[in-house]
């Protein structure tokens, strides 16, 4: 990333540079192109903003970046260049949609899967000398689990076999999995990079060309090439994305200490406190500990309804990484069943935390006894 800091790369890069040009790459709306050129089709060559958004997560990355329509689009093309008889090993609790996948890629004879836990770095050092595909979700979604990337990817492996990991809630800005030993580096851009809930949008980064040259052909068969908008849009989140991370983890560390002191909560999982299992990885492995945390409160289920249902500033909404709050009681999303019933998912925003403190105490407090 030449030698510029992250933020000044966010902002300065992926913009055109000639005299007369417009600031802003502007968003491309074309499906096809004048030829004769080497662009001839957005969803093989990709647009213009397309490739500016790609430089501008590659160049933090330290990768070349192919950019998706969706996260979950930017793991089905990985997934699907699995050969038939591959094994893949998943933490027990991936993201929902990534599990979705596995299951049913497994169910069809496609592949089979190893489901570990994601603290247990020796069972994943183990399992890479087997596998053909770790897939590493660091911090992991909702328990908040940072895994020890290094040793994971330092483990010998059975030849091919790729380490992927998906940093959604940490961003390049706070992890990067192919300085760590990464093969892929993937995020749900939807997220903190697009950092306004207004778009969908993921990416894959890897640094081996014949990777790249196999993902972008896959890319163009699956059609999960991002389009002009989304892709105008992400690059116009990314260009706030230090700022906005800044406020949003200074937010989050302030609220989990109170949230773990109050007697209403009866459990805080932010990878920022020294009481989480894995706070010891997140302090070596990553440069902040991300504005994503859940809480379980005390009491029923049906509480927890009552205080996501209770808040004005914080937004009862499922996804996460907007400027804005949002949190949800995660075991009503279809697929995470499993979670506790009073856990609650919280993407804290860059609200005053003031105020984002007095809609959760008056949430409890309406609540208590419940
Ligand atoms: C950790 C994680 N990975 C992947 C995804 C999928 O991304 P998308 O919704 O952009 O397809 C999500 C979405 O919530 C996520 O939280």
């Amino acid at each position: 990333m030449d030698e510029l800091h992250a933020d000044t790369w966010l902002i300065s890069k992926g913009r055109p540079q000639g005299l007369g040009e417009p600031l802003n790459v502007p968003p491309v709306m074309a499906s096809n192109f004048r030829l004769p050129h080497e662009r001839y089709y957005s969803r093989t060559e990709g647009t213009e903003t397309q490739g500016a958004l790609e430089e501008l997560i590659g160049g933090l990355e330290g990768g070349r970046t192919l950019a998706f329509s969706s996260g979950m689009a930017a793991v089905a093309c990985l997934f699907h260049g699995l050969a038939v008889g591959s094994t893949i090993a998943l933490p027990r609790d991936p993201y929902h949609a990534v599990n979705g996948l596995a299951t049913e890629g497994e169910a069809q004879g496609r592949w089979s899967v190893r489901r570990l836990d994601l603290a247990d770095t020796a069972a994943w050092v183990s399992a890479a000398a087997e596998a053909d595909l770790l897939w590493v979700e660091t911090p992991a979604n909702p328990l908040m689990t940072v895994a020890d990337l290094p040793a994971i990817c330092a483990a010998p492996r059975k030849p091919g076999c790729v380490v992927a990991v998906d940093g959604t809630f940490a961003t390049p800005l706070l992890q990067r999995p192919l300085e760590l030993g990464a093969d892929v580096s993937m995020h749900s851009v939807t997220k903190f990079i697009g950092g306004h809930s207004d778009l969908m949008a993921g990416s894959l980064t890897v640094r081996d060309d014949a990777l790249y040259d196999d993902l972008w052909n896959r890319r163009v068969r699956n059609g999960g090439t991002i389009g002009g908008l989304e892709a105008f849009l992400s690059i116009r989140g990314a260009r706030t994305l230090g700022l906005r991370m800044e406020r949003a983890m200074a937010n989050a560390q302030t609220l989990a200490e109170r949230l773990e002191s109050h007697p209403e909560v009866a459990v805080v999982r932010y990878p920022g406190l020294p009481s989480h299992a894995t706070h010891t990885n997140a302090s070596k492995f990553m440069d902040g500990y991300g504005a994503m945390m859940s809480f379980d409160v005390r009491g029923s289920g049906e509480r927890a309804s009552r205080v996501v249902e209770h808040t004005t500033i914080i937004n009862n909404a499922t996804s996460l990484g907007g400027i804005e709050s949002t949190w949800e009681r995660r075991a009503l999303i279809p697929g995470q069943e499993t979670m506790p019933p009073t856990l609650i998912r919280f993407s804290v925003g860059c609200e005053h935390v003031e105020d984002i403190w007095s809609d959760i105490t008056e949430a409890l407090d309406a609540t208590s006894g419940a």
